[in-house]
């Protein structure tokens, strides 16, 4: 994946877990010192490297890992300087949601050899939704759940995400039902 997102990890490890576990995710993937270039591809297996690192550092399980660098993912994009873009996709959730590959696929000039997640939205309510999450990557289902916390954040919503039906077994990607309401002054 992009060095974008394995930057995101490492600030990620780094303000959630400290300087001294970064150091040695960073030792365990070998890393050199060398820091990520943002609009360099990587290869995928080495973020999957540091998640692991960051669970033996840790202790922590993948699933929560994931979980919590998809939280922090919306807010780290904002900062990085995709505001604008994702101001652009929509001032609701479920309008943001369904507007997520159009955001993906206009990064497509600045990371040439990106291979986004594709995401498709049905049985939409007033306040439910399900997402489908399609991808070519393994495992990262749990990322989405915290990306759909992350997205509560920014929409001030209270987010509850249940994997409904996951890939495998003649699905080819993951469906989740999301609850969504006002969060409470
Ligand atoms: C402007 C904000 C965003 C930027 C700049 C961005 C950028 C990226 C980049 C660079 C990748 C790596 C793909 C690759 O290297 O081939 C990625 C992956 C991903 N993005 Fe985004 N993204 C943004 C917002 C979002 C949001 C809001 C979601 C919410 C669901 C999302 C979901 C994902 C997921 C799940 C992946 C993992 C790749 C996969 O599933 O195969 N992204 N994104």
């Amino acid at each position: 994946m992009y060095g974008l997102v394995n930057q995101m990890v490492q600030d990620y490890v780094t303000a959630r877990h400290g300087e001294a576990v970064w150091a040695r995710v960073a030792i365990a993937a070998q890393l050199d010192g060398i820091p990520f270039v943002l609009s360099a591809p990587y290869p995928d297996s080495l973020t999957y490297t540091l998640v692991g690192a960051t669970c033996a550092e840790t202790g922590l399980p993948s699933s929560d890992v994931l979980i919590g660098i998809g939280h922090f993912f919306t807010g780290y994009a904002s900062s990085r300087g995709y505001e604008d873009l994702m101001r652009a996709a929509g001032g609701s959730f479920p309008l943001f949601l369904d507007n997520l590959d159009r955001l993906h696929s206009q990064l497509g000039n600045a990371f040439p050899e990106l291979r986004p997640p594709s995401f498709h939205v049905s049985h939409v309510t007033e306040d439910t939704l399900r997402l489908h999450y399609y991808s070519t990557r393994e495992g990262l289902a749990p990322m989405v759940i915290g990306l759909m916390q992350s997205l509560g954040d920014r929409f001030n919503l209270q987010i509850h995400v249940e994997l409904l039906a996951p890939r495998g077994d003649g699905q080819d990607h993951d469906e989740f039902a999301i609850r969504f309401a006002p969060r409470q002054a």
